[in-house]
């Protein structure tokens, strides 16, 4: 009995310690599958794409599993899943640990409904019960990595600066309708309007 119980402590200290991400594996994978829809630095040029430079590895991690998987099925996401089926855990850890050392680029916004976006990304908009989203995703945007998230029971607080404008547009109509689940993003999406949307959309592309 013994014997087996030292043989099952090897057998996951072994797991533990391949999964430590191999960060040219990653970039194997991010040049040879990625690049076709989010490009090799992740700083993808198409708006439906989402950039994944700089974002936390843990966020992107889940993120592509849950395509992989058929669980993340809300807007564009099935057009993916043909390209990520294939691959293992590890193969997706790497990759998104490869992201994480990408510098992100920032877009361009729109010079017209700027400030109306920045007032609501700094400052919320405290007649609607909407938080500010610097509160949570920072003040440049480049979200709360895994390790300082985990106390308030979340993976990641993702990175949004220099996010395409259609791709946020995208998602916070999905928070809006429930089909993204998500117990923070929901109120925020819900209390805001259309405009709104777009604004705070346009202040995060433009935004580093
Ligand atoms: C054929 C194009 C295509 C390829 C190739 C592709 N993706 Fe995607 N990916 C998409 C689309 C489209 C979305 C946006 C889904 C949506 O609309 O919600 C997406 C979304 C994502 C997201 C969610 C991002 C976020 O901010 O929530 C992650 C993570 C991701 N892809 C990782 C990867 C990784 C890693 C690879 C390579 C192994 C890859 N993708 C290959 C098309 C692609
Ligand atoms: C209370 C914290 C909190 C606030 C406030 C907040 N967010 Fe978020 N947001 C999150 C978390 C956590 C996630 C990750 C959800 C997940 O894991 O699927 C997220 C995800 C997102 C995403 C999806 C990112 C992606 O790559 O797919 C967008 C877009 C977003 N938030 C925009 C906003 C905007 C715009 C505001 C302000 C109007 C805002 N958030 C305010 C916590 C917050």
């Amino acid at each position: 009995m013994k014997r087996i119980f030292a043989a099952l402590l090897v057998s996951l200290a072994a797991t533990a310690a391949t999964a430590a991400p191999d960060l040219e594996k990653g970039k194997e994978i991010a040049e040879t599958i990625c690049i076709a829809c989010h490009a090799a630095d992740g700083n993808s040029g198409i708006a439906i794409y989402p950039r994944l430079a700089g974002q936390h590895a843990a966020y992107t991690a889940k993120h592509a599993k849950d395509i992989r998987d058929r669980v993340r099925t809300w807007s564009l996401a099935e057009s993916m899943v043909a390209m990520v089926e294939t691959m293992t855990d590890e193969d997706i850890d790497n990759v998104s640990a490869f992201y994480e050392k990408q510098v992100s680029l920032a877009g361009e916004a729109d010079a017209a409904n700027l400030k109306a976006g920045e007032l609501i990304y700094r400052g919320g908009i405290a007649e609607q019960k909407v938080p500010a989203c610097m509160a949570c995703h920072g003040p440049n945007g480049a979200g709360i990595p895994a390790a300082s998230a985990a106390k308030d029971g979340v993976l990641a607080y993702p990175r949004i600066s220099g996010q395409h404008k259609d791709y946020v547009v995208a998602q916070m109509q999905a928070f809006r309708s429930g089909e993204r689940v998500h117990n923070m993003m929901a109120p925020v999406a819900t209390r805001l309007t259309d405009q709104q949307i777009d604004d705070v959309a346009n202040y995060i592309q433009g935004l580093r």
